[in-house]
């Protein structure tokens, strides 16, 4: 049976930091592998969450991976902030990069820092379109919703998308992120995803049962 990696979404616990503190030691405390902190600085996306300045303080606290989601217009900018912080991933959305070749610049820099490398595809975007920048990155990060908030139902347009990533390289890893619960994180599984993000479904049941039911191991 294929191990499936949690990843819980920092957005519900907001940006207080003590509720940062709180809700990352639960996760963790509770079989999360990975805590998949959300970054939106207003410019990508109209909402603003914690930032890099976060997780040195949080990492003090906690053993999991920083699976760290640019929502950010230029993230190149604050590259080496979020090395220095210590992320372990850093996703950057396929859709800031009007110029791809800044694109590819990045994905190697985020490397070059000692970071996996994740490419973020927005909802609307055409999963084609990535196809050629695959062999830059770790991770494929397919949103099932659109970019910008948590709570929102999950789409399925992200399966077909999953699998054609899944077609393309055999050895990518693949995470989605976006109304996932036991349900839909169960269809994103079997259509090839290794990773799934989850917010509002872990934050507003009984932690423990919901990790264990994104992995499968509930029933
Ligand atoms: C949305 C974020 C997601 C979101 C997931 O822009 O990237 O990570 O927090 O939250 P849920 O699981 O509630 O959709
Ligand atoms: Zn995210």
């Amino acid at each position: 049976m294929k191990k499936i990696v949690v990843s819980a979404s920092s957005l519900p616990a907001g940006r207080n930091m003590s509720s940062q503190i709180e809700y990352l030691a639960r996760v963790g405390n509770f079989g999360a592998d990975m805590y998949h902190f959300d970054v939106m600085d207003g410019t990508y996306t109209k909402n603003k969450s914690a930032d890099y300045t976060y997780i040195p303080q949080l990492k003090e606290g906690s053993t999991l991976l920083f699976d760290c989601h640019l929502m950010v217009n230029e993230p190149q900018k604050v590259l080496n902030k979020y090395a220095k912080a210590g992320a372990n991933i850093l996703s950057v959305q396929y859709e800031v990069f009007l110029d791809k070749k800044d694109l590819i610049k990045t994905l190697k820099k985020i490397k070059k820092l000692g970071m996996m490398a994740g490419l973020a595809v927005d909802l609307n975007t055409d999963i084609v379109e990535v196809d050629k920048f695959i062999k830059y990155v770790d991770l494929v990060l397919i949103m099932s919703v659109k970019a910008g908030k948590g709570g929102q139902p999950f789409d399925k347009s992200a399966i077909k998308k999953i699998k054609h990533v899944r077609q393309m390289n055999p050895n990518v890893l693949i995470e989605v992120d976006g109304g996932i619960n036991d349900v839909t994180g169960a269809k994103c599984v079997t259509a090839g995803a290794d990773i799934l993000v989850s917010g509002n479904y872990i934050y507003n049941n009984d932690t423990y049962e919901a990790i264990q039911g994104l992995k499968g191991k509930n029933g």
